[in-house]
């Protein structure tokens, strides 16, 4: 992982030294400019915690601050902070209220009752300007509670138990700027119950059971710029300007409540709205004209909603938005034009939404766009001028690699040339070992054949990350889509499947023999013929059964870049999710791949003939007509001792010094698979 990066690095480097001192500092598709520096770096580069550019270009503007969300959730955060600190500095201040209740803090006109089990509004006098009367057990806002209160510019009356609010509740409070009703039960607002709150500015009522509002419920807010609702129950927003009495509003905030649509009037009047958060809803229809008037809206968040289609110019008037999230919707399609209009756009998610139409045209109109959340990272390259895209991994691949970290890299092409070499040298040598049982040897090169394919495989995977290296993403789509990465694929469930029965075959015909010795006679030749053509039949269709049917298993073998099947996190083919599951009985990692798998492949050619007696037992023959030979020649005693001694250091064997002269010919098929098996034990212990 860490040195992945650094090879890039190499790579960039050698690739910015040909290009010559290029004088402009636009840069090619998928990458960035280093600031005012002559210098490109891929996407991959872009905060990465590494600086990349040696002046930290690629290491600023990390954070995804568009919209003015952040900004203001810090102003609302230093706010309460702000407050919070009050009782402790109460002590230094002096109160200027007068008589103060008890368990009430003071400090100047200000007032702090919380947590003072209080069950009403206590009366105070009328000069304070600050009143917080959070975590009580206020119960009912009775008519004019609060009319006294000419002064008071903010309230806090979050955490009590309110369910009813009388609709002269807030009479006479001209002066309030701020009210927190948070954390209650309040179900119903009657209409005209804020009428005397010319100067709110902030109305906070999260977490309550709001059922219904309506524009008059709001009737008198004229300074009103922050309206959250969120965590409350509403169903539907009402069919008329929503913003009537509230023509300054500029965030509003409806976040996690039941509403299921949006139609064209509800927003009309909003005409100062900034940012408008409708996510976590269950917004299933959106009308064509629900945001046409919203000409100033920056930020507007629909994720997590049920919207399957989006009309085609739902977003044509949002000259201004700069943040659009539409993530986590079951959105089928999205129109190649569909965010043509929106030239202002830094930030857009559409995490969680299957793309299946995607290409760059659709993109390239956000000129401005800096940040792009997909649901996989292989969408990346089709926004490649966009700075930060995210996902970046899939787990094996990387943007620029098909395989990510260099210990795949290099794993991949050593078990590769192992598997290979190991398999077609033990194909080839088998026919020469003389003391074999014919069709044991039939299995064994069965087996080795199946290995090879894995081999074959890998080497393919190799291959192509080393083609494509630097530039995965451009070339991910295409290639999982290709006829080659099926078939890849294929070719390694084929391997995999075939080497699994065969495994299983070999080693049921041993136990059989170990258990019943008296009923193993020689396996007839007939049967082992039948049981090999029967388990090549059923890896071949296990393998290919998914290109069959591209309707139930949908692309099974390209859901990433190894070909492979492994559909733990997709959910996108069901069908192919339960094949996997009944193939493997499990989820498999990436990892198995690379690693597991192919060690298997690796290993049984040694298993089953390198470690196996008669194998040895010729390769001793060998050496020790050769050692004849030589000591015939030269006749020398010592020299004959000294090469003996390295073979026994090299190939540890158990009886070494009697087998090594008598070469044993073993006859029977069950003999030999005894002591082939105990060589295996042998080998593991
Ligand atoms: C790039 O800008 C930085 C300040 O942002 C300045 O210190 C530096 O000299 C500039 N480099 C060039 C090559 O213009
Ligand atoms: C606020 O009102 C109380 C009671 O009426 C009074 O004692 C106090 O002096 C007033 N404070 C100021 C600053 O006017
Ligand atoms: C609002 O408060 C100011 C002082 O802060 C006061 O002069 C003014 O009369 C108050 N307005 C109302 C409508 O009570
Ligand atoms: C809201 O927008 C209108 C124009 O659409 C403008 O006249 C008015 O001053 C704005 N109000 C605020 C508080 O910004
Ligand atoms: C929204 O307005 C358009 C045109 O103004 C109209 O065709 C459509 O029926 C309206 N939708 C609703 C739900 O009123
Ligand atoms: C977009 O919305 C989703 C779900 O509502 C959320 O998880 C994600 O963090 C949002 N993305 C941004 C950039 O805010
Ligand atoms: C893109 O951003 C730059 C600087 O942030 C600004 O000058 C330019 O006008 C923007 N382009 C569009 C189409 O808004």
């Amino acid at each position: 992982m860490t040195s992945g990066p650094f090879f890039f690095c190499i790579f960039i480097i050698g690739k910015y030294f040909t290009h010559g001192n290029a004088q402009d500092i636009s840069c090619p598709l998928g990458s960035f400019p280093c600031g005012n520096i002559t210098k490109c770096l891929p996407q991959l580069l872009h905060c990465n915690g590494v600086d990349d550019c040696g002046n930290q270009a690629d290491e600023s503007n990390c954070g995804d601050n568009n919209g003015w969300s952040l900004q203001f959730d810090d102003y609302i955060a230093k706010y309460y902070k702000l407050t919070s600190t009050k009782p402790s500095k109460a002590e230094t201040s002096k109160c200027l209220v007068g008589s103060v209740p008890m368990h009430c803090l003071c400090r100047d006109l200000e007032l702090a009752c919380d947590g003072a089990n209080l069950r009403a509004v206590p009366s105070v006098p009328s000069n304070v300007t600050l009143m917080s009367l959070q975590r009580n057990f206020i119960r009912t806002l009775p008519p004019n509670g609060f009319r006294k209160y000419h002064q008071l510019q903010t309230l806090f009356l979050q955490s009590n138990k309110i369910r009813s609010v009388s609709v002269f509740a807030f009479r006479g409070l001209r002066n309030l700027t701020k009210l927190y009703l948070s954390n209650n039960r309040i179900t119903f607002l009657k209409p005209g119950v804020f009428e005397d709150l010319h100067r709110l500015e902030w109305l906070i009522i999260e977490d309550n059971h709001l059922s219904r509002i309506s524009p008059l419920t709001f009737y008198g807010l004229n300074s009103l710029i922050l309206l959250v609702l969120m965590n409350n129950a509403l169903t539907h927003l009402p069919d008329k300007s929503l913003c009537q009495h509230m023509p300054g509003l500029k965030w509003l905030d409806f976040e996690n409540n039941h509403i299921h649509n949006l139609r064209n009037l509800t927003f009309i009047s909003c005409n100062n709205l900034t940012v408008l958060v409708m996510r976590k809803n269950k917004i299933n229809h959106l009308s064509e004209h629900a945001f046409t008037h919203l000409q100033k809206l920056s930020e507007l968040d629909l994720g997590s909603n049920r919207i399957e289609s989006l009309p085609p110019n739902i977003f044509k008037n949002l000259k201004e938005l700069s943040q659009l999230n539409i993530s986590y919707n079951p959105i089928q399609k999205i129109p190649v034009n569909q965010f043509d209009y929106l030239a202002k756009l830094k930030s857009l998610s559409l995490e969680g939404i299957e793309i299946t139409n995607i290409q760059q045209r659709m993109f390239r109109p956000l000129m401005n766009l800096s940040h792009i959340y997909f649901k996989k990272f292989q969408y990346c390259g089709y926004a490649p001028h966009v700075r930060s895209c995210k996902p970046n991994t899939d787990g094996i691949s990387s943007l620029d690699n098909l395989l990510a970290s260099i210990i795949q890299r290099v794993f991949v092409w050593v078990v590769s040339a192992i598997t290979c070499f190991g398999n077609i040298f033990v194909i080839c040598m088998r026919p020469y070992i003389r003391s074999e049982n014919k069709l044991h040897a039939m299995s064994i090169i069965s087996l080795c054949c199946a290995d090879c394919l894995m081999g074959v495989y890998l080497f393919v995977i190799g291959a192509f990350d080393l083609k494509f290296r630097g530039e995965y993403n451009k070339h991910a789509q295409p290639w999982m889509e290709s006829v080659h990465c099926q078939f890849m694929g294929s070719l390694a469930i084929l391997s995999t499947e075939v080497s699994v029965l065969l495994l299983t075959f070999l080693t049921l015909e041993k136990y059989i023999c170990i258990v019943y010795p008296f009923r193993c006679l020689r396996p007839r030749k007939c049967r082992t013929i039948t049981v090999l053509i029967f388990i090549w039949t059923i890896g071949f269709i296990v393998a290919f059964a998914p290109l069959s049917n591209k309707e139930f298993f949908k692309n099974y073998y390209g859901t990433n870049g190894v070909c492979f099947p492994l559909h733990s996190e997709d959910s996108g083919a069901i069908g192919a999710q339960i094949y996997s599951v009944v193939i493997f009985l499990d989820t498999i990692t990436s990892w198995v791949v690379i690693f597991i798998l192919p060690i298997n492949s690796a290993l049984n050619p040694i298993i089953y003939t390198l470690t196996t007696r008669p194998f040895k037992e010729m390769i001793h023959q060998l050496w020790y007509n050769y050692r004849q030979r030589r000591s015939g020649d030269i006749k020398g005693i010592q020299k004959a001792y000294a090469p003996s001694f390295i073979w026994v250091e090299m190939w540890p064997l158990q009886e070494m010094p009697t087998e090594f002269m008598k070469p044993a010919v073993f006859t029977d098929p069950c003999d030999l698979s005894l002591v082939s098996q105990s060589s295996r034990l042998n080998s593991y212990s």
